[in-house]
């Protein structure tokens, strides 16, 4: 078993080192966060991911996983640090590197015996060259010291479950010494593991999930064209699912991706083609129709109300998807600001994603409109006016067409996540909108 440090307590950096010691490695996360290691500590996530907690105490309370900002102490004796920091977007689409840069400086710093940096991080292609020059430019030891690729798939939601059961783990090195570590390192966790170059391992993350943003869009795309022509997209789906080279996942229509990694990894992936001279046409297009279907039942609802100044808007679902507290490019972001704008009266409702929504836009007055957070999809909608669905959260599925019609003073539903069935919504009475169906 091997002496692991892991970078970035984030959804990635702490999920992986959790996993790591749940299987037998000695781990050691760090983060720059004093306070999301306080409460790691107590064995309080900073992140809601199902199962996390149970098996942070677990391995806590078995000496295999520690908690540190001490970064220094953390490195020294260290077999392998994973950096799993975030690389957010910068205004000109192209991910931000500096957080990898300061972990590598820390690293190159601090490493006194010979260690395997694994960049878990979605970077672009070409950064794990840069990271181990980077490293062995500020080495202050004469140690042996080599990074890795080894980019990450899970999902927000169902972080824990895709980690230990991975569909492929990718590990993207040309040299044997980094190769056998790695293959040790992820040996107990019985998955199928794919050995590649560390530039191929780079595109394989980012052509993974702008694959699935472009299969996302299309499927928007198409629904659009559905409500034109009179089609049903989930009609559509459902004929399409049937087909293995297409495969029954991900045709969901609704109101567009978010979430922190698929917006950013096709921007930085458009951004990356742009600079080595070659227009990336076709992730290009998942962009753009994603950008405008996020706040097409915005513009729906505003077409068939006068303004929204005064109406009692029910907002169910504020994260960008079920299972997960984070915000991130969420489409509840875009529509909320722009219900405030004309100064509606919001009340929202979210089974975990409130207290972070709060920090953005605090309860009471935001600009011309107000914001209430509700505990329960029902206050939400009482005597509300119109009612945006934008997570398809179980506790909002639950909501029966006829309590639409029961608790609001108008039943007026745009559904961004084609929850209902509009026979059903209609028949309870309610004024129903969702995507790509009439
Ligand atoms: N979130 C996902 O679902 C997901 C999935 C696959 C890949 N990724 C990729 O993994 C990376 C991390 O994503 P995330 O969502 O976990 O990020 P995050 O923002 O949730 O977490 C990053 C963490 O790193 C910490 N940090 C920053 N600098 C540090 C340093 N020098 N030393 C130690 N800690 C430091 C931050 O305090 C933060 O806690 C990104 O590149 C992302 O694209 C994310």
């Amino acid at each position: 078993m091997y002496k692991i440090s892991v970078a970035g307590t984030g959804y990635v950096g702490l999920v992986a080192g959790v996993c790591f010691a749940e299987v037998g490695h000695h781990v050691t996360c760090v983060d720059i966060d004093e306070n999301k290691v306080q409460s790691m500590k107590q064995g309080i996530s900073p992140i809601f991911e199902v199962g996390l907690e149970e098996l942070m105490r677990k391995n806590y309370e078995a000496g295999r996983l520690h908690y540190t900002t001490d970064y220094a102490s953390a490195y020294k004796e260290a077999d392998a640090i994973f950096i799993g920091v975030g690389t957010p977007e910068q205004p000109d689409g192209s991910a931000n590197l500096s957080y990898i840069a300061t972990a590598a400086r820390q690293i190159a710093e601090n490493i006194e015996k010979d260690c395997l940096v694994v960049v878990k991080s979605t970077v672009p292609v070409g950064t794990n060259d840069k990271v181990e020059q980077f490293i062995k430019d500020f080495l202050v030891h004469d140690v042996k010291v080599e990074v890795a690729s080894n980019p990450e798939f899970l999902a927000q939601g169902t972080a824990v479950y895709d980690t230990l059961h991975a569909k492929r783990i990718i590990i993207g090195t040309e040299s044997k010494w980094a190769k056998d570590i790695l293959m040790k390192i992820y040996e107990p966790f019985h998955l199928p593991i794919v050995s590649v170059t560390r530039r191929s391992a780079e595109m394989i993350k980012y052509a993974s999930n702008d694959f699935l943003a472009l299969k996302i869009s299309y499927m928007n795309d198409i629904a659009n064209l559905c409500e034109l022509v009179g089609a049903d997209i989930q009609d559509v789906a459902k004929g399409m699912s049937f087909d293995e080279r297409i495969g029954a996942k991900f045709l969901n229509a609704g109101i567009g991706y978010g979430g922190s990694c698929f917006p950013k990894d096709t921007k930085a992936l458009e951004y990356l083609a742009r600079q080595n001279g070659y227009e990336l046409r076709t992730v290009k297009a998942a962009i753009d129709v994603n950008t405008d279907q996020k706040t097409i039942l915005f513009k729906k609802a505003s077409r068939r109300l006068i303004t929204f100044h005064g109406l009692k808007v029910a907002v169910l679902g504020l994260t960008f998807k079920p299972g997960t507290d984070d915000l991130r490019e969420a489409p509840s972001l875009e529509n909320v600001p722009l219900l405030l704008e004309q100064g509606a009266e919001i009340y929202a409702y979210d089974p975990v994603g409130i207290n972070n929504f709060k920090r953005k836009y605090p309860e009471g007055r935001n600009g011309r409109g107000t914001i209430r957070y509700v505990n329960k999809p029902e206050e939400a909608l009482s005597e509300a006016n119109v009612c945006f669905i934008f997570t398809e959260w179980g506790e909002i599925k639950a909501v029966k067409p006829a309590e639409y019609k029961k608790y609001m003073r108008t039943p007026l539903v745009y559904d961004g996540r084609n929850i209902y069935e509009i026979d059903v919504m209609k028949d309870a009475g309610v004024e129903y909108c969702s995507v790509g169906r009439k």
